[in-house]
């Protein structure tokens, strides 16, 4: 049934276990899963690398032909075709989540006042992790526009005190780009600007069975609510191999300053043990289509001067001709993350807010997770081999 807002889905908690999907060819079901293994017989599947958790219709990511599709749509033809919020709508299944995002930025806005100390975390995603564990929402279809509203708004209320100045309001019927570049600087946005950040927002929207992604989900499967897994979630993405990396890419451009040093830098680092923060990717083979999209919007962005673009492009190629010396057969490319923090740093937005401001827009793509591990998924438990004294 169709609510208010255009809800789709029920967007509770199943009160009881809910019915298996029938069998399909390649889902081992738990029983078979568990006769074709033994304690002697379980390997380590390492990182998961390469296991199929769970079926979806969210998003889809050809990591060989280097194609991503989010909620049905091509993500270079999702970026040209819906502002976030759509995205965000069909990911979510609904007709409509502009109005209810809006509302939920204000609301996030007037209760900022009794998130206490929250906000005062030292990183961005400490603070959004404290401030949004406190929501003590009923899951219902309001939530998932509500934590999207919320992540945005702290997001930048943790910016602005940092700097010493107060939040701003959110205007409900912006676009939530346009309002989130508002309530960062105080000031409204270009087009172009806000154009640019929509088309980040939607870009990262969702991308398959990610680390943060899977992180919710196994909250999501236990019946936890919606707030505890878009909080265990954040833990996830902060980290420097998941959604920490576009700041230090940033960092590596500073540190390497021209096009002629990047070779020498990046051998010294790479000799050091260091990884190339923004190249390499668990998945993709190629060059991570988001990489593609965004570099276009930056090549369109007035504010990226030109000679940052190129010492970029220059670094991307050098890195990716060291890793390539290095891990022979082993395709190391430029991921989300590179193109993101050049994008990200043309629009002003502050270095330490890139992780939440990818947060911003992931967590639709969370929400959407739970929803789905909710109506069709099982606990998800699996097992660790043994190897310590007997
Ligand atoms: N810099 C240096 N070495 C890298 C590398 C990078 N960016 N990415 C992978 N490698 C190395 C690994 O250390 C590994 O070396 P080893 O075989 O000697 O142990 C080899 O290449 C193969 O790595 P792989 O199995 O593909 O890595 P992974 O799937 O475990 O890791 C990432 C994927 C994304 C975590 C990894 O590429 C990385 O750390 N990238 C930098 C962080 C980043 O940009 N994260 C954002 C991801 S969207």
């Amino acid at each position: 049934m169709e609510g208010k807002d255009g809800a789709t889905r029920c967007a509770g908690r199943p009160s009881k276990t809910p019915n298996l999907r029938p069998k399909e060819a390649n889902v081992m079901t738990f029983a078979e899963a568990r006769s074709a293994r033994t304690h002697e017989s379980t390997q380590v599947a390492a990182g998961l690398d390469g296991i199929v958790v769970a079926e979806t219709r969210l998003s889809s990511v050809d990591g060989h032909r280097g194609r991503l599709i989010i909620a049905g749509h091509p993500v270079a033809e999702l970026v040209a075709t819906h502002r976030f919020e759509d995205a965000a709508a069909l990911l979510l299944g609904r007709t409509a989540l502009a109005p209810a995002i809006g509302q939920g930025r204000l609301e996030a806005f007037e209760r900022l006042g009794s998130l206490g100390g929250a906000l005062d975390a030292g990183t961005a995603m400490a603070g959004l992790r404290g401030a949004i564990a406190q929501l003590d929402l009923r899951d219902d279809a309001q939530t998932p526009p509500r934590l999207v509203g919320a992540v945005a708004v702290y997001t930048c209320a943790w910016a602005r005190r940092r700097r010493g100045l107060d939040p701003v309001r959110p205007d409900p019927d912006a676009s939530h780009a346009s309002d989130l570049l508002r309530m960062l600087s105080g000031e409204t946005a270009t087009t172009s600007r806000v154009r640019a950040l929509d088309a980040y927002l939607t870009t990262v929207s969702d991308h398959g069975m990610n680390a943060s992604t899977f992180a919710a989900r196994v909250v999501a499967s236990t019946r936890g609510d919606m707030v505890s897994a878009v909080t265990a979630a954040l833990g996830a993405l902060a980290g420097p191999l998941h959604g920490g990396a576009p700041g230090p890419v940033l960092d590596m451009l500073d540190a390497i300053g021209t096009a002629d040093r990047a070779r020498a830098w990046l051998q010294a680092e790479l000799t050091g043990g260091q990884r190339i923060m923004g190249m390499g990717h668990r998945v993709y083979r190629v060059r991570d289509p988001r990489a593609e999209v965004l570099e276009r919007v930056v090549r369109g962005l007035d504010a990226c001067a030109p000679e940052r673009l190129e010492l970029a492009r220059a670094v991307e190629l050098e890195a990716e001709r060291l890793l390539g010396e290095r891990h022979p057969g082993r395709e190391l490319r430029a991921n989300v993350e590179f193109y993101t923090a050049l994008l990200l740093e043309a629009l002003d937005v502050p270095r330490e807010l890139f992780t939440a401001v990818f947060a911003s827009a992931r967590v639709a793509g969370w929400c959407a997770h739970v929803l789905e591990q909710w109506q069709n998924g099982k606990l998800i438990r699996p097992l660790s081999r043994y190897v310590g004294r007997a």
